[in-house]
């Protein structure tokens, strides 16, 4: 049977910032045993990594807070994934842009929208691509994950009433 609410994260690679947002929700809907309710997933709206695990920095700095992301790997965003998931929650204003663009006519504009909309600290709303940085960033997206999927998850309760 399908779930009751079913949440995709996206960002560029699907190895940095969406598997985290992925591996880290999924603990804290374990935690409250709403696992059977919610559905989860991540992909990247670019193709250069579909197959491959997650970075090797992200899987690190996971793995010292007590996130697994073993098992995850790449995939690509596609467009039926628009219809799938009731939230398409985008990493930053591209990834956003480019999910909108895979829209063409559906009408489902609705159901993207930034990840960072739950943050109760946003900034510029987007979550910092780490790939091309220091170890700092890994820590700085970890932050906001863990801050962001809190607030995602304790509105996702409310607005649908899951217990
Ligand atoms: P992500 O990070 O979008 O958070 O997975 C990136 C991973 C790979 C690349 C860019 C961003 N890349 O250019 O290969």
């Amino acid at each position: 049977m399908s779930k009751q609410v079913k949440v995709l994260f996206v960002c560029l690679g699907n190895i940095c910032r969406s598997p985290v947002a992925e591996g880290v929700f999924r603990q804290k809907v374990q935690d409250v045993n709403l696992q059977s309710m919610i559905e989860i997933d991540s992909a990247g709206t670019g193709a250069w990594h579909v197959g491959n695990p997650p970075d090797h920095r992200m899987s690190a700095t996971a793995k010292r807070n007590g996130v697994d992301l073993t098992g995850q790997r790449a995939r690509q965003f596609v467009r039926t994934d628009l219809s799938d998931y009731d939230y398409v929650l985008a990493m930053d204003a591209s990834n956003r842009r480019d999910i909108l663009r895979q829209d063409d006519g559906q009408g489902l504009e609705a159901r993207v929208s930034l990840f960072r909309e739950w943050d109760p600290d946003p900034g510029d709303y987007d979550v910092p691509d780490p790939y091309y940085g220091g170890s700092d960033g890994f820590e700085d997206v970890y932050a906001i994950v863990c801050r962001t999927t809190d607030a995602l998850l304790r509105d996702l309760i409310a607005r649908h009433g899951l217990s």
